[in-house]
């Protein structure tokens, strides 16, 4: 991270495509978090029971697991740069339907079609970001990319507390995702294609003029090396398929990044994020203090990225995954418990409240950040995108499998009995994270297939250490 801080204090250009791809992450961010604030008064104005409120938030993440699918083809055949300007033009359109919706039909559609450029800029920001950083700032941009999703959820929050007095609030909150969308679309204008795209198109001279261009005022750079590995990747990757991913070399991998991306979810973190509000409202808080109250959430959960910034260098991703979830699960018990004794309720309500900020804390030190970074990191270059993408596709699956279920299981099993079931979960991923998470940082590729018993990969890049 801080060597990416630092590329971009030298290169005007590299400035640019990161502050363009970081709207791709708030872009992500704001319609994870705007929908929260937005669902309370859309519950009343379009006469929403439990079934069509999961509905209007979880057909968001079914549009985004297709749009990270379709995403991942069209990036390579029309190139990432056009991906996102497609995409924020469907945002924008998106954005303006679920804002106008009629109906719940209307609404649910509109959403179905944002979701389509959420889960596109969930894969090719960061894709088309490490395709144009210089080699040693790449690992840092993965962080960057979380913290720009965080920063999004944040301003979704306090957009929310904008509006939540005007009339037609929902309709405001939904509709200012159009300014991202259109900043997104005309920004990626300016901004070239990448070198590696490039070259897998033949059109090498301008690969090498955008690579100069990116490297200008760099004086560790080395164009034609960068170029030679661009090429060598190229050939390793030709004809390999998605099934590829299966052999025997990257399965244990593999396991790893299903795992991290599915656990990520089924703690439960975009219950807390989705429904914030609406779980504190049930502690006894009207919708305006609900929602003021959800602005400490986001608040925290950026500053905790912050933390997890600085600090998973230093402590090793292992570390804080682990502590982190541990932490997160111990937070879950304590909302049990808390909705599980009605007098708790009544006596201290700040318990939810405290209960949801140490959660979501938890979280940002380590699952939040450490899942994107761990993708990015343990997979071969030749199959890297494809791994990438098949662990993006499963992350937003469980988001949607979490979200889509929340209201229907706290009345089936009430509140408390669903968060000891996210609790359990958390257990199991605990297990799973101290068994079969290899820490990353500092190691090269080879290291780490040898640690999770992969065969070793002849074709690896030669010992790249993270950092
Ligand atoms: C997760 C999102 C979540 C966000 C919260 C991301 O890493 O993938 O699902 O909403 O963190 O900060």
């Amino acid at each position: 991270m801080l060597e990416f801080l630092r590329t971009l204090r030298t290169n005007g250009l590299v400035v640019r495509v990161a502050a363009i791809a970081a709207i791709g992450g708030l872009l992500f961010g704001y319609d994870t978090g705007v929908i929260s604030g937005a669902l309370l008064y859309i519950k009343k104005d379009l006469n929403a029971g439990s079934f069509a409120q999961e509905a209007v938030v979880s057909v968001l993440l079914i549009g985004a697991a297709c749009g990270a699918v379709i995403s991942g083809y069209l990036a390579d055949r029309i190139s990432r740069r056009d991906t996102k300007i497609i995409s924020g033009c469907v945002y924008i359109a998106g954005a303006l339907g679920s804002a106008l919706a009629t109906d719940l039909a209307m609404l649910i559609g509109f959403r179905f079609l944002l979701g389509l450029a959420v889960g596109t800029a969930s894969f090719v920001a960061p894709m088309y970001i490490s395709e144009v950083a210089p080699p040693r700032a790449r690992g840092g941009l993965t962080s960057f990319n979380q913290l720009a999703v965080t920063v999004g959820i944040l301003i979704s929050y306090l957009v929310n507390y904008a509006f939540k007095d005007v009339s037609g609030n929902w309709r405001w909150m939904l509709g200012v995702a159009v300014i991202p969308g259109v900043a997104l679309a005309i920004g990626m204008l300016t901004v070239p294609k990448t070198p590696r795209w490039l070259v897998e198109h033949h059109r090498e001279d301008e690969a090498r003029e955008v690579l100069l261009r990116l490297r200008a005022n760099d004086p560790d750079a080395d164009v034609d090396a960068e170029l030679r590995d661009i090429h060598d990747s190229i050939e390793e990757g030709r004809g390999l398929r998605v099934r590829d991913l299966w052999g025997a070399r990257v399965r244990p991998l593999l396991v790893i990044g299903l795992g991290l991306a599915i656990f990520q979810q089924f703690v439960g973190v975009n219950t807390v994020i989705y429904y914030a509000p609406t779980i504190l409202q049930k502690t006894g808080l009207n919708a305006d203090t609900a929602i003021t109250q959800t602005l400490s959430v986001g608040i925290t959960n950026v500053l905790f990225t912050v933390v997890a910034i600085l600090l998973l260098d230093r402590l090793g991703r292992r570390a804080l995954l682990i502590l982190g979830t541990v932490g997160l699960g111990l937070s879950l018990v304590l909302l049990a418990v808390f909705f599980g004794i009605g007098s708790l309720q009544q006596s201290d309500p700040w318990i939810a409240l405290v209960a949801l900020i140490v959660y979501i804390a938890c979280f940002a030190v380590g699952l939040g950040p450490v899942f994107w970074l761990m993708i990015s990191e343990i997979f071969p270059q030749r199959l890297r995108s494809k791994a990438m993408s098949v662990t993006t596709v499963a992350n937003w699956l469980a988001n949607f499998l979490v979200s889509a279920t929340f209201l229907t299981l706290t009345s089936a099993i009430s509140r408390s009995g669903t968060f000891i079931l996210y609790a359990g979960l958390s257990v199991l991923a605990v297990l799973f994270f101290w068994l079969r998470v290899p820490e990353t940082a500092g190691r090269s590729l080879e290291q780490i297939q040898s640690e999770v018993g992969a065969e070793r990969d002849e074709a690896a890049e030669p010992a790249e250490r993270r950092s």
